[in-house]
């Protein structure tokens, strides 16, 4: 027997997320600034420029949201606006996130309001960033004035996005600032990232008695890449720890574990009212004894669905089976972040209906998920990939601004307004998600049996 509807609980937020550098044009006091003016490090030597003019339009697009049925929209703030130098705080820049942030409420979009997402201003960056441990101090202060001057325009606070990414594209791989290639420094990083947090955890508490706030983990569904090898099993479980579960541990249990070192950080534990889950692909990880540096980098299963320039394969399952195993964490989930680069939008109605439905799987098995924000509202600047990637439910026209709502767009406002996913709506929109939606026989079939 299959459900002949997916419905979700009553309340449940429904929204796209954003960040800052990516969306707002003329960031030109931050790390990434700096970054793309060097040759070579983005893609078609992109730089985020004026991005989506959120700076001067951001309301049009939250029009849009609107339009579409969302109720909740995730953005970050721009800490080089706010502090533009050492204890100097931007009154203006201030003054444009009171309206944006008004902006969304008015409009019935629940703001959840990310702290950190991947740039620094450049004077911290210049103080060494998130190697120096200053920065934890650093990011504290700014935290305080931003609740101070905006906390009463938000409830849903993140405080770090993806620490572990950031820690390994800036500091293995190198292809984000500062450009490092180290282990121990990554490591060292993502400590201070996550002292950061707890930090920044018991402050937001402090000054907001009702604020939530949540860390932002990007979860990779870990596989070994040869599963018949004993090796890449072992390294897979090894990476999958690094990854996925030395993070959350330290956020739930206070634990720092090797090789994050062996403490135990009081102001960590517990530190989390939410976990907030970017989920994007399964990654595979095996050993290359020729070349150990691709043992760190995960590899996608290339007999499975891959979206543009092989950004990730499309694995909902991993979803579902992320969620359960985060379950343990005992708070309340947001899927923060989960999308793909999709310019043709061909794939992005299949992947949104077969995640959504894994997401529902895991609800009715008592998993808490209270929201889902597609990654993302339009399409914007994909860090070192520049432009290429679109993962916008709207497509975006940077040389005129225009916009252009893709199918998959409507369909998730569809969703966003009911919901629920009928399998009508599958027929309509990508009648070839239907058996994983909602069983293998197509509802058609069963009305001709009667
Ligand atoms: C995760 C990051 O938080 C976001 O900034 C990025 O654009 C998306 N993933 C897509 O790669």
């Amino acid at each position: 027997m299959y459900p002949s509807i997916l419905s979700f609980p009553e309340g449940f937020l429904w929204g796209t997320a954003t960040a800052s550098h990516q969306v707002e044009g003329g960031n030109t006091n931050n790390d990434w600034y700096l970054w793309e003016q060097q040759p070579g490090r983005i893609r078609n030597g992109d730089r985020a420029g004026t991005a989506c003019d959120w700076w001067n339009r951001a309301e049009e697009d939250f029009d849009r949201a609107r339009e579409l049925g969302q109720n909740t929209h995730r953005l970050s703030l721009e800490w080089s606006r706010l502090e533009p130098r050492p204890g100097e705080w931007d009154t203006s820049a201030f003054a444009r996130y009171r309206q944006v942030l008004a902006g969304l409420r008015q409009r019935h979009l629940e703001p959840m309001v990310t702290l950190f997402h991947f740039t620094l201003p450049i004077w911290v960056a210049e103080r060494g960033g998130w190697m120096n441990p200053e920065t934890i101090s650093l990011f504290s202060r700014y935290v305080e004035h931003v609740v101070r001057e905006l906390g009463d325009l938000v409830t849903l606070w993140c405080t770090i996005n993806e620490p572990v990414v950031y820690a390994y594209q800036g500091y293995l791989r190198g292809i984000w600032p500062p450009g490092r290639q180290s282990f121990p420094e990554a490591v060292r990083v993502l400590r201070h990232l996550l002292l950061a947090h707890g930090e920044a955890y018991r402050l937001i508490h402090a000054l907001q008695g009702e604020a939530q706030v949540g860390l932002v983990k990007n979860m990779m569904y870990v596989e070994p890449w040869r599963p018949d090898s004993w090796l890449d099993r072992k390294w897979a479980g090894f990476m999958n720890r690094l990854y996925n579960e030395l993070s959350l541990i330290a956020v739930t249990e206070g634990r720092f574990l090797p090789p994050l070192g062996r403490a135990t950080v009081p102001k960590l534990i517990d530190s989390i009212d939410f976990l907030g889950v970017n989920y994007y692909t399964r990654a595979l990880f095996g050993v290359d004894k020729r070349r150990w540096m691709n043992s760190l980098n995960p590899r996608l299963n290339t007999a499975g669905i891959i979206s543009d320039y092989e950004y990730g394969e499309v694995f909902p399952e991993g979803l579902y089976r992320i969620l359960k195993h985060v379950q343990r964490c005992g708070k309340p989930i947001y899927i923060t972040e989960n999308g793909l680069p999709d310019a043709d939008d061909d794939l992005r109605p299949y992947f949104i209906l077969t995640h959504l439905q894994q997401v529902w799987r895991a609800i009715q098995e008592g998993v808490p998920v209270r929201g889902y924000y597609h990654w993302s509202l339009l399409d914007n600047f994909e860090w070192s990939e520049g432009y290429r990637m679109r993962f916008g439910l709207i497509e975006v026209d940077f040389a005129t601004q225009r916009r252009r709502v893709r199918r998959s767009g409507r369909l998730y406002a569809e969703i966003c307004q009911t919901n629920a996913i009928t399998p009508e709506l599958v027929e309509r929109y990508a009648p070839e998600a239907m058996e994983a939606v909602f069983g293998a026989r197509l509802p058609s079939a069963v009305k001709e049996m009667g």
